[in-house]
């Protein structure tokens, strides 16, 4: 079966840089034969949080978050690349997910990092870990840093020189661990239906 994966970005600058590592998140997930698709919320535009999804009445709640949550919904796994402001997490992604809860449960999450520097944004990774728990995802160990992803991805996301290199064994290991949990989580929902 195919895995449906969610790579979602929450940069919301002009000059973003994390776009390169989502797209070549994408990418590689494909070659692997996953259905991965990209959930940019910058394009996506949902509203500072006012009401969570689950807070409108059913039908009601504004067309592009109904359609996101359906998404989410469908999916089997997420991947959040997770850019690093003032040592957290970015405040678009982190919009974007508030608006969601029962909608992410019991599926597997997986955390890739990126900075401008050598630090690879891991001081978000490690906070987005307990977020993405709280909201009742499976959050791999396997993680990945990317830094400085600037000489780590060109512009179209393809790995670049020795840093590249590296990206791409360590997306080897990452990607089997994500998919070992999504046909394990898979299996388990189809096993025992979730409570709620
Ligand atoms: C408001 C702001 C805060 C930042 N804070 C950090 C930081 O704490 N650690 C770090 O390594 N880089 C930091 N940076 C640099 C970012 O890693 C770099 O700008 C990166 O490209 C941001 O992701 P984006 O281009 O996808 O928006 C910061 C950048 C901005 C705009």
């Amino acid at each position: 079966m195919t895995d449906r994966v969610l790579v979602f970005y929450g940069s919301y600058r002009s000059d973003r840089l994390g776009m390169r590592l989502a797209q070549y998140l994408v990418a590689g997930l494909r070659a692997r034969g996953a259905d991965a698709e990209l959930v940019d919320a910058k394009v996506v535009g949902l509203p500072i949080l006012d009401r969570m999804y689950k807070e409108y009445p059913k039908g009601e709640a504004p067309p592009a978050m109904e359609a996101l949550a359906a998404r989410i919904r469908a999916a089997d796994a997420f991947v959040f690349v997770t850019g690093e402001y003032n040592w957290g997490p970015q405040p678009g992604l982190k919009n974007l997910t508030d608006h969601f809860l029962e909608e992410w449960f019991w599926r597997p999450a997986a955390i890739a990092s990126y900075s401008a520097g050598r630090f690879s944004g891991v001081r978000a990774g490690m906070v987005w870990h307990n977020i993405l728990s709280e909201m009742g995802m499976i959050v791999i160990s396997s993680t990945l840093a990317v830094g400085p992803i600037a000489q780590t991805l060109d512009a179209q996301g393809e790995p670049i020189g020795s840093a590249g290199e590296s990206l791409q064994r360590a997306f080897a290991r990452f990607s089997d661990d994500l998919a070992w949990w999504t046909e394990a989580a898979r299996e388990q929902r189809a096993r025992k239906p979730p409570p709620y």
